[in-house]
Formats: structure tokens, sequence, C-alpha cells
């Protein structure tokens, strides 16, 4: 698994080490989408990308702009996420955050390139025009007013009360399992899968991103700031897993998550990448 998560990993890196080189007189804005791009984030959605392709038979080298332009999304949520006006946060992928360095104005703009990018990279991918359509109505969908960012309103707009537990899961699946959701469902559209993987995709992806971000809550309380590469202690005003279940009752729900997104790879003939990936995670540390 270790091997092949890093060939994935280092396969993306390459892709957008490219990315946003031009000589321009507005190089200040590609010098700050490349300092929070290339600050080394795990990876983890293009990786998904790539192995969901591979699984449905497609190659991962084709499904790399469908990555590069989820990684993209992500990036400019981070930076966002992190702006005085929203999580007010210092640190962000073991570097000052964005707006620490360039500025908020410049940081907002940063963000602004790397969503418009996303759906130039999509439009760039040499594969048929119906999965490139497919890709530009899953990306948007679940990266939009309906997915993450909506997600993001809704925390947010939680910080002044207390949530429901309903409420604690619809914003984790829209502000964290949208994207990640989107990172499975293009690889299987890239590969051209069909609606038996692209179902059993999204169940993993659901699964995935709700231990994916109970894990997050816990690491809040319990994480290393130097290996998470982000400040810690900081959602005491948020409305997390940790808060309404404690951390025990937390670990309990990561492991059944993850069992569930075991078990939607059913499908597929060599899930045992998927497999370790989402085992992986219940231990991480960053
Ligand atoms: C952090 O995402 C934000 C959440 C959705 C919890 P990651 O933990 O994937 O961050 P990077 O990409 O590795 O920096
Ligand atoms: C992040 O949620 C969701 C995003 C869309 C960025 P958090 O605010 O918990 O992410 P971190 O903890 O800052 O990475
Ligand atoms: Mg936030
Ligand atoms: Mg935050
Ligand atoms: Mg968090």
């Amino acid at each position: 698994m270790e091997s092949e998560l890093n060939c994935y990993a280092a396969r993306i890196e390459a892709y957008l080490q490219k990315c946003f080189t031009d000589d321009a007189p507005q190089k200040e804005l590609f010098e700050a989408m490349r300092y929070s791009l290339l600050a080394g984030g795990k990876r983890l959605r293009p990786v998904l990308t790539q192995a969901f392709c591979e699984l449905c038979g497609g190659n991962a080298e084709e499904a790399l702009p469908f990555g590069a332009a989820i990684e993209m999304v992500h990036t400019y949520s981070l930076i966002h996420d992190d702006l005085p006006c929203m999580d007010n946060d210092d640190y962000r992928r073991g570097k000052p955050t964005n707006h620490r360095v360039y500025g908020e104005a410049t940081a907002v703009l940063a963000g602004d390139a790397l969503l418009t990018a996303a759906f130039s990279q999509l439009a760039r991918a040499k594969l048929p025009a119906e999965r490139v359509v497919e890709a530009v109505r899953v990306l948007s969908l679940c990266a939009g007013e309906l997915g993450m960012v909506g997600g993001q309103v809704l925390d947010m707009d939680a910080e002044k009360r207390e949530c429901t537990e309903h409420e604690v899961y619809d914003i984790q699946s829209r502000k964290t399992g949208a994207l990640i959701s989107a990172a499975c469902q293009l690889g299987v559209i890239a590969a051209g899968g069909n609606e038996t993987q692209q179902r059993a995709a999204s169940a993993y992806a659901d699964s995935l991103g709700l231990a994916f971000q109970i894990e997050d809550d816990i690491l809040d309380v319990v994480g290393d700031a130097q290996k998470l590469g982000k400040a810690v202690g900081v959602d005491d005003k948020k409305n997390t897993f940790v808060r309404l279940y404690g951390v025990e009752k937390c670990r309990e729900m990561i492991n059944a998550e993850t069992e569930k997104a075991v078990s939607a790879l059913s499908v597929f003939e060599k899930p045992q990448f998927l497999t370790e990936l989402a085992y992986s995670l219940v231990s991480r540390e960053c």
C-alpha cells in the first residue's frame, strides 16, 4: 500500500509543480497560488481519484487533470478557511497561512484563481467530452453552495449556537465529505465506470469523509501541531464531533465508518489499496 500511495502522491506532486509558472505581471498572484498548492498537503483527494480510476480499469495518468482540479479546489478552500473572517489561523501545511504572507486581498484572490483554474484543468483532460462534462457537473455540485461552500457557511453560523446531531453530520458531509466524494467520483468518471461503480465510490467516500472529519476534530484536541502542520486547540467555539460525543465514542465511530467504507468496495475486483488506505487513516497523525 505504502509504495502505491507514494507513487500516486509523487505523480500528482510532479503534475502540480508544473502549474502556474507563467511569467506575467501578476506574478505575486502566481507565487501565492503556488505557495499554498505546493506546501506539502497529504494529497489524499487526488490519490483517491487516481486509485478509483485504476480500480475501474482506467489509466491513472489520464485522471491527473481531474485530480489536480480537486486539489486546487481543496487548497483554495483551505486558504479561505484560514482567513481572519473565517477560522483565523496562522499556520497551514507547516507554513504561515497564505494571508499572513501575502495579505488578505491576495489570499482571497489566490483562492479565487485556484478555484477557476480547477475547471480549466477539467477542460484540459484528454478524455471523451462527455466524461469531462460529467466531471464539471460533479465537481461544481460538490464544491459549491450545496457542497463545500454551503458547509462552510453552516459551520461558521454554528459557532453562535449549539447544534443538533443531525446538523453536525450535515455540516460535515458538505464542508469535508463533498470534496472527498467528488475526488472518488471523478476517478470513476475518468475511467468511464458504470453506475454500480459510481454508487460504490460514493458510498466509500461518504463513510471515509465522515471518519476523516471526526479524526480531524479529534486531532484538534489530542494532535501534535508540528506533525499536523496546523495549530491545535482552535476548535473551542466549533460544533465538532468531539464536543458532541467525546474522544472515545468518536474513535468507535471512526472504526465503524471505516468498516462501512471498506464493505462498499466489495463490487470491485481489486480493492486492496483503497481498503488499506481507509484503515491507515484510522490512526493518522496528520
Ligand atoms: C484538511 O484537509 C481540511 C479538512 C477537510 C479536514 P486535509 O487534512 O486533507 O489537509 P491537507 O491537504 O493534508 O493539508
Ligand atoms: C475544513 O474544516 C473544511 C474546509 C472546507 C477547509 P476545518 O476548519 O476543520 O479544517 P482545518 O481543521 O482548518 O484544516
Ligand atoms: Mg473551518
Ligand atoms: Mg479551519
Ligand atoms: Mg479542523
